[in-house]
């Protein structure tokens, strides 16, 4: 069975204060939510500390933003599997296109970060998606194959979440039409040797769109920026209607 996975990504977003208040004004929302459902809060580093400690016991699972590749060294600003294992993350988010388009992410170390993810037991969310120059000029399908098959080498797909996120859709309110991210959903699917990996996508998802993409056929869960910062929204997209 695939699992349905439902991440907010707050990017660089929250103190500890505002973490802490959202997780207070959050949790009564999610006591109806279908127990097979994963939920998970991607958070700044600063404040996985916290949000693992607040969300003990609850249903909540905390992932990360970015993980290096080695355990330690001379790696000015970055952050290891260890450390995040030792907190109690669960997941990290790997190759988001913010990081590959500002801080240099390749498909190399795309899969590096996987690598070192799986290595300290944390499930990592690959994210791969098209810009818009490149869906305008028919590539969508090539660039998604490409970056897939470079991150997963040698990658065990057992311990993986994927994220379609088309970058022309992310934080911009133009969202994919569900039909389009369920085809390239399938696609991804048709190159994995794992079927029951689970495919998110990721792009303007909201409380208004939620409902028609969650009913896509080969659509497991959503990765929301925007709509995963308010308490209200996030939890109606974890009350998604089936
Ligand atoms: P968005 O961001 O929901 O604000 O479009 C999605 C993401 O970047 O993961």
């Amino acid at each position: 069975m695939r699992k349905v996975v439902i991440a907010g990504n707050w990017k660089m977003h929250k103190t500890q204060a505002d973490a802490s208040a959202f997780v207070q004004q959050l949790m009564p929302q999610l006591e109806g939510v279908p127990d097979e459902r994963e939920l998970v809060l991607c958070a700044p580093f600063t404040t996985l500390g916290l949000l693992v400690d607040k969300l003990q016991g609850s249903r909540v699972q905390v992932g990360a933003q970015n993980i290096h590749w080695e355990r330690e060294g001379a790696y000015t600003g970055e952050i290891s599997g260890p450390m995040l294992k030792e907190v109690g993350v669960r997941y990290v988010v790997v190759g988001h296109s913010e990081r590959r388009q500002y801080f240099g992410e390749t498909d190399e170390t795309v899969n590096a970060r996987l690598k070192a993810a799986q290595i300290n037991g944390l499930t990592p969310i690959l994210c791969v998606g098209e810009t818009k120059q490149q869906r305008d000029a028919n590539e969508t399908e090539s660039v998604i194959v490409n970056q897939i098959k470079q991150a997963l080498v040698d990658i065990n797909q057992f311990n993986l979440v994927i994220a379609y996120e088309p970058i022309w859709a992310i934080g911009t309110g133009d969202t994919c039409a569900a039909a389009d991210a369920n085809d390239v959903i399938g696609k991804i699917r048709s190159l994995l040797d794992n079927q029951e990996v689970s495919i998110q996508y990721g792009g303007s998802v909201k409380p208004e769109n939620v409902d028609e993409i969650m009913a896509q056929s080969e659509i497991d869960g959503a990765l929301v920026g925007g709509a995963s910062l308010m308490p209200d929204s996030f939890a109606r997209l974890a009350n998604y209607r089936a």
